[in-house]
Parts: C-alpha cells; sequence; structure tokens
C-alpha cells in the first residue's frame, strides 16, 4: 500500500499487525504496529526510511508500484536500528550507489548490522540541507540518544513536516495512518507506553531537544514518525505531552507491584491497597502481580505515580526472581522524583524487604524507612505497619 500524505509526499512502509513483541520480547505489542517509510516526490525523489527485514520483499515490490526504483535520486536514514534499515541491503542490491544521508553514528552501525558494502554514505548534522529542487530542502536535525546514538529527523520545508523517526512514535496499527482518524485512547496509551519504556530512561535529552527543535522555528504541521499514527491534527500536541512527560512526570497515584508464594504477601498488597483507599480516596491504587502482569504496561503506570510499593517474599534468603528480573528492568528506565516503600512474608529468614530496599534505592528511588514484614502471614500488628506506610506515602 502507499498512500499520499500531504503534497508530493506519500507513506510506503508496513503495517505489521501480527507483531506482538519489540526488541525481542522486552516489549509488548497489543494494537499492532507498523515501520512508516516516506517517499518525496519533487524534483529529486527522496525515500526515507524502510522497513524491518522480515517484510523487505513486500516493501520493494509496493515500493516499485509508487516509483521506478532508478528514479530514486537519495535515500535518508534516520536511525539505523534494524526495524527501519532491515529492508535496505535488498534495495540497496538493486540501486548500489544511491546516495544514503544520515549522521556518523549511522554509518557505524548501518556498517556493523550489515558489513562494509561500499555504499555511498554522506554524513550530516544538525541544520545541514538537501535541496530536492521546486523550492524545497530537507534538513537534518541530531537526535542523538533519541533513542540511539545515530538517530536524527529530518524535516521538509515548504510542507513542514518533520519526519521524527523514533520519537512521537507509538508501537500502533493504524490503516488510516492518522492521528485523528486513531482510537483516541488507545493512541494517548500507546504513546505514552512507547515514550515510557523506550524514551525515559533519555528524558532530559528529551526536554533539551524539544527545546532545540522549537528553536529552530520549522512551523511544523505534520509530524510523521517511523512507528504508528501521523501526527497531522495538531502535530503540536505531542510534542507538548513530552516536554510534560520528560519533566518528572507523576500524577495522583499510587502503584503497587508484587509476587506470591503462598499468598501471604498478596494478602498485604490487598491490605495496602484497601488502606490507601481508606486514607486518601482521591489517590489512584493500582494493583499488579507482575509474574501474571504485562512488565510494559505495569511500567506505564508506575511512571504516572508519585510512589511504587514492592512486595515478596523471602525465598532462598533472596526475592523472588518474577520481582528480581522486573527490578532490573525498572531501573534500566531511569524513573525520577518517585518514592517507593517495601513488604513482604516470611517464614524463616526474612530477608526480602531489605534486599528489596536496596534495589528500589539503587534504582533510583526515594525509599521510605516504613516497611511491612510479615512473618508467614499478616497480622494485627502488621496492619499498623501498613496503615504508617501508607500515610507516608499518600
Ligand atoms: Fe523503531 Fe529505534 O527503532
Amino acid at each position: 500500500m502507499q498512500k499520499n500524505i500531504k503534497a508530493n509526499v506519500s507513506w510506503v512502509g508496513y503495517i505489521d499487525w501480527e507483531l506482538e513483541t519489540f526488541h525481542g520480547d522486552d516489549y509488548s505489542i497489543f494494537n499492532g504496529s507498523s515501520q512508516n517509510a516516506y517517499l518525496i516526490k519533487e524534483e529529486k525523489t527522496v525515500l526515507i526510511d524502510t522497513v524491518w527485514t522480515p517484510h523487505r520483499f513486500d516493501f520493494i515490490e509496493n515500493l516499485k508500484q509508487a516509483v521506478d526504483l532508478h528514479k530514486i535520486d537519495f535515500i535518508v536514514i534516520n536511525h539505523g536500528e534494524a526495524d527501519h534499515t532491515g529492508a535496505l541491503p535488498a534495495l540497496m542490491d538493486l540501486i548500489p550507489s544511491t546516495p544514503i544521508y544520515c549522521t556518523a553514528a549511522a554509518v557505524k552501525s548501518l556498517e556493523g548490522q550489515y558489513g562494509q558494502r561500499g555504499w555511498n554514505f554522506n554524513v550530516v548534522k544538525t541544520g545541514d540541507t538537501l535541496d530536492i529542487g521546486n523550492g524545497k530542502k530537507l534538513m537534518f536535525i541530531d537526535m542523538k540518544m533519541l533513542h540511539w546514538p545515530d538517530s536524527m529527523a529530518t524535516f521538509l520545508t515548504g510542507d513542514n513536516i518533520l519526519f521524527s523517526n523514533d520519537a512521537f512514535g507509538q508501537h500502533y496499527g493504524v490503516q488510516e495512518l492518522f492521528n485523528d482518524r486513531a482510537d483516541q485512547c488507545i493512541l494517548k496509551r500507546e504513546a505514552l507506553k512507547y515514550f515510557v519504556n523506550i524514551l525515559n530512561p533519555f528524558a532530559m535529552l528529551v526536554s533539551k531537544k524539544i527545546n532545540e527543535i522549537k528553536n529552530l522555528n520549522l512551523q511544523i504541521e505534520m509530524i510523521a514518525p517511523s512507528h504508528g499514527a501521523i501526527w497531522r491534527d495538531n502535530p503540536m500536541q505531542i510534542i507538548d505531552l513530552y516536554e510534560k512527560w520528560s519533566s518528572v512526570y507523576q500524577e495522583n497515584q499510587i502503584t503497587i507491584v508484587y509476587d506470591t508464594m503462598w499468598n501471604g504477601t498478596a494478602e498485604i498488597a490487598h491490605k495496602i491497597s484497601e488502606e490507601i483507599a481508606t486514607i486518601s480516596p482521591d489517590t489512584v491504587v493500582k494493583v499488579y502481580q507482575i509474574s501474571k502482569s504485562d512488565k510494559n504496561e505495569v511500567m506505564t503506570e508506575i511512571f504516572k505515580s508519585k510512589a511504587l510499593i514492592l512486595g515478596s517474599p523471602t525465598i532462598s534468603n533472596d526475592v523472588m526472581a518474577s520481582v528480581s528480573g522486573w527490578v532490573a528492568f525498572l531501573k534500566q528506565l531511569k524513573f525520577k522524583g518517585k518514592k517507593a516503600a517495601a513488604f513482604g512474608c516470611y517464614g524463616w529468614s526474612g530477608e526480602s524487604v531489605k534486599i528489596l530496599q536496596e534495589k528500589l534505592k539503587d534504582a533510583g528511588f526515594e525509599v521510605i524507612d516504613e516497611s511491612v514484614k510479615s512473618l508467614w502471614k499478616p497480622n494485627g500488628q502488621d496492619l499498623t505497619l501498613i496503615s504508617d506506610m501508607v500515610k507516608k506515602l499518600v
């Protein structure tokens, strides 16, 4: 499928309805996704990005319907990750001398992944432009660490489209392509989930980059990311959301995450939830048994929270593997400005609460001293501890 998105610009990507996970199994996909590529036909013809390797032949056949491949004057590669460059080797086999515009870091990632194939690289940086005729230019904007060192965005003057690559994207398949045609609840949720799970580790850089883009006075009329819906209706809304999300974001929410062996720790989790609802009815409470929950959705809820309460029983002088594995991912996301507390049941040695507190500190949370450590199952004394913990957090 190809579809005109504005003036002489068409979408020539691939909607991946069957995709279930991304980054290996590190990111869950519930609503399909897409790898967006774009074709600009002015005096010069330009391809921006490609698609993931398994779809390379579909992509090339589709592209042939839109243009004689030998008429492509330039290829812009905004980012080297395989979901956007997987089709490049097969395409370059057909048009090997076509110039590729990308960052210096992208040359390294492309050659690292696909080998040194003698491609005609043209290295660009912020402010560099490429004349494509009819009074239009492409301007390149370095997007280093959003989310790879090689990332960049490309702005098309005249039509004022920002091809932002991963930034402002969502893992969300939208046949109609545009944000105003998408289910608004899913769109906002998927945009947030994408930001939390992929971009939040670089949140400080997001703020700086948005300021830099604003200072370029680009008059953006459309944001065309490399995944999900294209922002044509009020495109600045996603930039505003990124600004909000990248500055130590939180709502009046507390999220409880735990795992349990014989339900004692689950019982504490439930009592903590009820206590929050009693003491602070305005606070939203979410409860997840991590071994039975989607980790990316849980991370999205923690991002919205002012505090995380984490529980595990003690097992073999440690915490449950489901919890410790998840905490390793929690640390990667570099959440800021959030409080945390720990709880858990034990029968013999009882180390879990202390271990959880240390892990939470290590993950960047401000851990309160109040905790709940229950022998076998929560008792009357523990209910007081739960109340003290909740009072401190709400
Ligand atoms: Fe969509 Fe960083 O790849």
